[in-house]
């Protein structure tokens, strides 16, 4: 067991400083103030924010709550979406639909749920999502996993789930097409995989490293998110595509690493002892804190940075990704290789 929780420390620990050290406003706080949008700001506004019941999600619904737009949130299971809504102030219009991303088949019904209730809107909702912020994901299993549709855990669950949930809301026309946003919530962990994606084996089923596992999906986001603008733009919609870093964040994503063997998931706090919890305070001296970490991508959801088509934003600026990440051959393999896995395809004929 302590050597269980010796060697996930040093994973953090390792991986913090790392990415401390490529974005080194993540250290000691050096960020800039944070960004609120002002009350009624973002009134006629709908934000489908996936992954919203806990850390930079759930940061992100109770900052643009007040702002006036709808929230939809994506959560595993009611209970945890129930309980989102009962912390949120009654002033924040929210709801939630059941989404797990390891399953196609729940993210299918999670779009379909989506489209119909776009379809019978209240009075005086909007009835098409301006916002669609990608932000639910896993870090750094410890070993390989399989999705119930046989794909590797980390890659189904931070890109090919994404993929599939924001091509099924294009296809039935849910985004505001004219003037949208997709947000994906990427990671300066994408440089783990600096040789870029091993399309022969996309699922790690030869090796398998829980970093470079996580790195992959990362990158994959990038380069979904270049060829994804790349479609809007072709089809001449105003509506883009812009991916983000949120810094390193002191948020539940490493509940993986301190898990106790099998990939299933444990609470970080719990039974580390003293050695984690010197661990974890080093850590904090590197990081972010939730609120911080949020920013980022709640600005963008907030409409700001002016034409964020196909960039790359951390702390609030466009930022020049590595070589592996605006690889657009790379980019079209992996568009189709989803295509393939999802069975999802992107619709030629549409139009506004
Ligand atoms: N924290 C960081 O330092 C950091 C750095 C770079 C990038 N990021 C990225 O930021 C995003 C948000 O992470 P976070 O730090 O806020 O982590 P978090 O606190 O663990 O939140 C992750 C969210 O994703 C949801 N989720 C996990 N697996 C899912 C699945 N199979 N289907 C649907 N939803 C699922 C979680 O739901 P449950 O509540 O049910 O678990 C939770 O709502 C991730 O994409 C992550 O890669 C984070």
């Amino acid at each position: 067991m302590s050597l269980t929780i010796n060697s996930a420390l040093n994973s953090i620990l390792l991986a913090t400083l790392i990415l401390s050290l490529i974005f080194p406003s993540s250290i000691l706080g050096l960020s800039s103030p944070l960004y609120t949008p002002k009350t009624g700001e973002m009134i006629g506004k709908t934000v489908l924010i996936t992954g919203g019941t806990s850390g930079l999600g759930l940061e992100t619904i109770k900052r643009l709550g007040g702002s006036g737009c709808r929230i939809i949130f994506t959560a595993r299971s009611k209970e945890k979406g129930d309980n989102v809504l009962s912390t949120l102030p009654p002033s924040t219009s929210a709801s939630y639909v059941v989404m797990d991303l390891a399953s196609f088949k729940s993210v299918r019904e999670a779009s379909a749920e989506i489209t119909s209730l776009l379809e019978t809107p209240e009075e005086q909702e909007p009835s098409s999502i301006s916002v669609l912020l990608n932000n639910a994901g896993v870090m750094a299993l410890p070993d390989r996993r399989l999705t119930s549709d046989g794909n590797e855990f980390q890659f189904q669950t931070n890109h090919l789930g994404h993929f599939l949930f924001t091509l099924s809301l294009i296809n039935s026309r849910c985004l505001d097409l004219s003037s949208g946003r997709v947000i994906n919530v990427a990671s300066s962990a994408y440089q783990f995989a600096r040789n870029g994606l091993n399309f022969d084996d996309l699922n790690a089923s030869r090796s398998y490293s829980a970093w470079d596992a996580y790195g992959k999906s990362k990158l994959s986001n990038l380069l979904f998110t270049l060829a994804l603008d790349k479609r809007f733009k072709d089809k001449g919609w105003g509506i883009r595509a812009t991916s983000l870093h949120p810094g390193v964040v002191r948020t539940d994503l490493g509940r993986y690493l301190f898990s106790s063997g099998g990939g299933e998931e444990r609470g970080p706090s719990s039974d580390s002892g003293l050695l984690g919890k010197l661990g974890l305070k080093v850590v904090s001296l590197f990081t972010k804190s939730v609120e911080e970490g949020a920013d980022t991508q709640i600005w963008l959801s907030a409409g700001n940075g002016g034409d964020v088509g196909g960039k790359f934003y951390v702390d609030k600026r466009a930022r020049v990704l590595g070589e592996n990440a605006i690889d657009v051959e790379a980019g079209e393999k992996l568009w189709r290789e989803s295509e393939r896995l999802t069975e999802v395809k992107w619709e030629e004929e549409g139009g506004n």
